[in-house]
């Protein structure tokens, strides 16, 4: 019988996540159908108990709907408690809440982008939903160095007090270098750069945003000072593999479907 799973969101129209799950299903051969659903921003509850009532399986959570997924589920794993935040539900006897944003992000840099965690030191910017879903991985994968920068530096402290080994601070105060920038702020979806030092972006640095399929102010600022860039196409279809392992038990491959979404 085919079960049920969508992505959760709002807004949630342009989203990859149904076709990146068919191409999943597709290969390990899986009998799932996969939708979107818009909720309403006042309305994530009881449109996900209505979801569930008619023998939906699970959802991919999205903005900005992963905080009210934490307080839905009835069980968190241990990364989804880390990052008190949900991306992933599975309507099991309890509701199951997961977080696979992190995995995703550190499976892309590792796997997909060939950059060794171990030992490196990583900028983070952001403090906001984004970043406090990666936090949690990006430690345990090794980092020799995370340091969390927010324009409001009181959400870094807050956000890096939360873990061992994480350190907080403003742009204008961050010194690098770093071998791994990632962007996990909005300012990218506006066209707004981010004010950073000079020392932070050099031409070793990888500079990775969180945004996908946009040339982000960001990237254009990387990229003139030397750096390498990457979206986070990859992160989105690696965490979507691991939300697909949670539900089915079966990892996908994801290169197939990487290079089908870059259009390679
Ligand atoms: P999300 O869940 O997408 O992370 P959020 O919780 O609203 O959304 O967080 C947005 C993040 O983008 C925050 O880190 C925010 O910085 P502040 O905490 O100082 O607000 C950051 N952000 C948004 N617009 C920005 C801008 N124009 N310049 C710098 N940072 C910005």
């Amino acid at each position: 019988m085919t079960e049920r799973y969508a992505v959760i969101g709002h807004p949630v129209g342009h989203s990859k996540s149904p076709w990146i799950h068919a191409r999943f299903a597709q290969a390990t051969g899986q009998d799932i159908a996969y939708d979107r659903i818009d909720a309403p921003l006042d309305g994530f509850e009881r449109t996900v108990d209505a979801f569930r009532a008619a023998g939906g399986r699970g959802l991919n959570v999205t903005l900005p709907f992963k905080q009210a997924a934490f307080r839905y589920s009835q069980e968190l794993s241990e990364r989804a408690r880390r990052a008190q935040a949900v991306n992933t539900l599975a309507f099991r006897e309890r509701i199951y809440g997961d977080n696979t944003d992190g995995v995703g992000l550190v499976r892309d840099l590792e796997i997909n982008l060939s950059r060794r965690l171990a030992a490196t030191a990583v900028l983070l910017m952001g403090a906001g939903g984004a970043a406090q879903g990666v936090v949690g991985a990006l430690l345990e994968a090794g980092v020799a160095r995370l340091v969390i920068a927010n324009r409001t530096v009181q959400r870094a402290e807050a956000l890096a007090a939360r873990f061992p080994r994480a350190a907080a601070s403003g742009y204008g105060e961050v010194r690098g270098p770093f071998d791994i920038v990632i962007n996990a702020t909005a300012a990218g979806l506006d066209g707004e750069a981010l004010a950073l030092p000079g020392s932070v972006l050099a031409s070793g640095t990888l500079a990775y945003d969180m945004v996908y399929g946009r040339d982000t102010a960001f990237l254009q600022a990387a990229r003139a000072a030397g750096a390498r860039t990457c979206d986070g196409l990859g992160m989105l279809v690696e965490q979507a593999a691991e939300s697909f392992f949670v539900w089915r038990g079966v990892r996908p491959a994801t290169r197939d479907v990487l290079d089908g979404l870059r259009g390679g």
